[in-house]
C-alpha cells in the first residue's frame, strides 16, 4: 500500500500533485464559474458575513494562516485564524454574521470539534474543510468542503496541508464571486494558476528532491534549525519547523523574518542552520528585498543559510550557502511549492537518523482527546 515507497509519508509527499488536482476537480462549470455544490449555506447569508474565523490545530492551522492572506486580499473580509483550543477558552466575538471555517484532515480532532460546537452555540455558521468523509467535524458543521487528498496515513501531515490550502482558496474565490468582489475573468485566471500547481510540484519531486536529501544527510547531527519567512512564507516556515520537530526530534522554530531583530537573531551563531523562504520578486519587490536583507543579517553572523527561492532569482545566491529553487508562481500560490522541500528535508533527516517517519514517538494521527 506504500506504492513502492519506503514509508507512507514518502508516498504521501509524492501523492501531492494528485491531491491538489483532485481537490480542484469538478469545481468549475464550463463557463469558468466556481461551483461548490457542497456549500449548503444560504447565499444571502454568505453575502452578509462580516468576519471569518478559521479554527484548527497544528498543520491545519498553518493552512488557515496561509489562507488568511488570500481570502482577505480577494474578499476584503477580515479573517482571524485561531488555534481551536485557544478559541474555545476565551470569549470570542462571534455573531450570526461570523463565518467559522474549521479545518481538519481527520475530522476527529477533539479540540476542533469542541470549538465548532462553541461557535455554533453562539449562532455562527460553520463550514468544515475536511479530508475524511462523514467524520464528526463535517457532520456537526453547517456545510462541508472536502479536500480530496485521499487517505493520509503518516502521522505528519503533508498532502492534507496542500489540499487544505487549495480548499480554502476555493472558498475564498467562491465568496469573492458571490459577493462580486472579483470579476469572473480574474477568478478564472486564479483558478488557472492553481491548475498549474500539480505539474510544478511534480517538478520539485523529480528535479529537486535529491538535492534536499543530500542536504539532510549532511546535516544529520544538527541540533537546532530555524525557519524564516514573510507574508505567506511565514506559516510555511512554521510548518517546516513543525515537520522537523515531529519527525527528527530536533529543536526547530519558525519565525516571521521581520521579527528577527526583535529577539531571535540572538540565537544565530557560527554554523546555525537557517532556512529562509523567499517570496517571488515579481510584483512584490519590496517584500523580496526585505527577505534578502534578512538572509544577509543571519549570514553575517555565521549562519548556514538554506534559501528556498523562485527559479531565476539570482540575487539570493550571494548570501546563500545552498539555494533550493522551486518553479515560479504568483505569491499566493508559492506555499503550495515552497513547503515541499521542507517536508522532504524533515523526512530525510529523520530517515538518516534511523527514526520511524510514519509513527513518530508520542504522537497519534488523530488527537481525539482535549
Ligand atoms: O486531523 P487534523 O487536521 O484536525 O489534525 C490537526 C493536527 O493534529 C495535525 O495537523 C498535526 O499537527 C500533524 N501531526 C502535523 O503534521
Amino acid at each position: 500500500e506504500k506504492g513502492g515507497f519506503p514509508s507512507f509519508m514518502d508516498k504521501e509527499i509524492h501523492d501531492q500533485p494528485q491531491a491538489v488536482a483532485d481537490t480542484l476537480l469538478g469545481r468549475m462549470d464550463p463557463s469558468g464559474r466556481l461551483v461548490l455544490d457542497e456549500m449548503r449555506i444560504d447565499e444571502s447569508l454568505l453575502k452578509s458575513i462580516d468576519k471569518i474565523i478559521v479554527i484548527a490545530c497544528g498543520t491545519a492551522a498553518y493552512a488557515g494562516q496561509v489562507a488568511k492572506y488570500a481570502i482577505e486580499h480577494w474578499c476584503r473580509i477580515p479573517v482571524e485564524v485561531e488555534l481551536a483550543h485557544e478559541f474555545r477558552y476565551r470569549d470570542p466575538i462571534v455573531t450570526e454574521k461570523t463565518l467559522v471555517v474549521a479545518i481538519s484532515q481527520s475530522g476527529e480532532t477533539m479540540d476542533t470539534i469542541m470549538a465548532v460546537r462553541h461557535a455554533r452555540q453562539q449562532g455562527a455558521k460553520v463550514i468544515a474543510i475536511c479530508n475524511t468523509f462523514g467524520s464528526t467535524i463535517p457532520r456537526e458543521s453547517d456545510a462541508a468542503l472536502y479536500t480530496h487528498a485521499g487517505p493520509e496515513i503518516a502521522v505528519a501531515s503533508t498532502k492534507a496541508f496542500l489540499s487544505q490550502i487549495v480548499a480554502c482558496y476555493l472558498l475564498g474565490l467562491y465568496l469573492a464571486q458571490l459577493r462580486g468582489n472579483k470579476f469572473q475573468d480574474e477568478i478564472r485566471m486564479i483558478l488557472g494558476e492553481l491548475q498549474q500547481i500539480p505539474a510544478k510540484i511534480q517538478r520539485i519531486l523529480d528535479e529537486t528532491a535529491q538535492q534536499v536529501t543530500d542536504l539532510a544527510i549532511a546535516q544529520k547531527d544538527t541540533e537546532s534549525v530555524l525557519f524564516l519567512g514573510r507574508h505567506v512564507g511565514y506559516p510555511v516556515a512554521m510548518e517546516g519547523a513543525l515537520k522537523l520537530k515531529e519527525l527528527a526530534y530536533i529543536h526547530a522554530e519558525g519565525f516571521a523574518a521581520g521579527e528577527l531583530k526583535h529577539g531571535p537573531i540572538a540565537l544565530i551563531d557560527e554554523g546555525k542552520l537557517v532556512f529562509i523562504v523567499v517570496p517571488s520578486k515579481r510584483g512584490r519587490d519590496s517584500l523580496h528585498a526585505k527577505v534578502v536583507s534578512n538572509i544577509q543579517e543571519v549570514r553575517a553572523r555565521g549562519a548556514r543559510t538554506v534559501v528556498i527561492a523562485e527559479e531565476g532569482d539570482e540575487e539570493v545566491r550571494a548570501y546563500a550557502s545552498d539555494v533550493i529553487y522551486v518553479p515560479a508562481s504568483p505569491t499566493l500560490m508559492a506555499p503550495l511549492l515552497t513547503t515541499v522541500p521542507l517536508q522532504i528535508f524533515a523526512m530525510e533527516l529523520a530517515t538518516v537518523k534511523g527514526l520511524d517517519v510514519d509513527q513518530p514517538r508520542n504522537l497519534a494521527k488523530s488527537v481525539t482527546v482535549e
